[in-house]
């Protein structure tokens, strides 16, 4: 038996990767089931880390001019609702060391391109957070760690309830009927079924500490992974061959 040691240098484009690639978290869930709270968290605890949060509303169509007169008659629950192209372009941009302005969506007024957009430096960690953002297959290809946050239906009600009337402005009325008509049926239509791509569920969403806690400590062996090339950038991988 004669044992073969092979010692290979990473090429340097494997090399650049292995510095360069961010770890992309991805948070679905219903809304207002807490994943805003929830990357909250993680971002507290990774504060010596350089982490930025995407949110899926900056990428909202923009709506006609038609589609604003009946703006009641519109399904922001649709994955239609969301340029998905743009999303996966900047994120490109983000996973390839470019910084980006990500637009600023704004509930009341439904527009995107509220003045000045936000910009995102390339980062260690990109949490990229909302509604839909398991449904197409390209975005959740770029993730590394999959998070659902799954909170009971009434919970999500009462809180979209006060959140909506509170700081939208929102009459109760109206808020009802947007969830009878196309809130809920959306969620058993569209975000559900991505549950299964989840690599972790959270229940009760942010008031689950040990879910996050947990989550941060993966994170950090992760990035722990990748520092290790940092430090060590002429790093060997040796392989191990046997010959009979
Ligand atoms: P999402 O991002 O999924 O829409 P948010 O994190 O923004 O959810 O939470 C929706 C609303 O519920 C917010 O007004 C938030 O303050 C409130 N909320 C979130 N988590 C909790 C919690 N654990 N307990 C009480 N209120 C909460
Ligand atoms: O932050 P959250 O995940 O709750 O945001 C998604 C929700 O925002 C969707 O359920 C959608 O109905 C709602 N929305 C809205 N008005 C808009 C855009 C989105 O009520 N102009």
């Amino acid at each position: 038996l004669h044992q073969r040691l092979k010692i290979e240098q990473p090429t340097t484009s494997a090399n650049e990767n292995m510095h360069k690639q961010p770890f992309v978290i991805g948070v679905a869930g219903g809304a207002a089931s807490g994943k805003t709270t929830v990357c909250d968290m993680i971002i507290q605890q990774l504060h010596d880390q350089r982490v930025v949060l995407v949110n899926q509303d900056s990428f909202y169509h923009n709506l006609t001019s038609e589609e604003l007169k009946r703006v009641h008659e519109y399904n922001f629950d649709h994955p239609d609702a969301f340029d998905t192209e743009k999303l996966l372009s900047y994120m490109d941009k983000l996973k390839h060391g470019q910084a980006v302005d990500i637009p600023n969506y704004d509930f009341k007024s439904y527009k995107n391109n509220v003045f000045p957009a936000r910009r995102v430096n390339p980062s260690d960690v990109i949490i990229l957070e909302g509604i839909l953002v398991f449904h197409d297959p390209r975005v959740r290809e770029l993730m590394n760690m999959k998070i659902f946050v799954d909170t009971d239906a009434d919970v999500r009600l009462a809180r979209r309830i006060r959140r909506d009337t509170v700081e939208k402005g929102r009459d109760i009325g109206t808020v009802l009927d947007q969830y009878s008509q196309f809130v809920k049926p959306a969620f058993d239509d569209f975000i559900l079924p991505t549950k299964k791509y989840a690599d972790i569920i959270i229940p009760r969403g942010g008031d689950n500490h040990i879910a996050v806690d947990l989550i941060v400590q993966h994170i950090r062996t992760k990035l722990g992974q990748h520092d290790l090339c940092k430090i060590y950038p002429n790093l060997y991988v040796i392989h191990s061959t046997f010959q009979i």
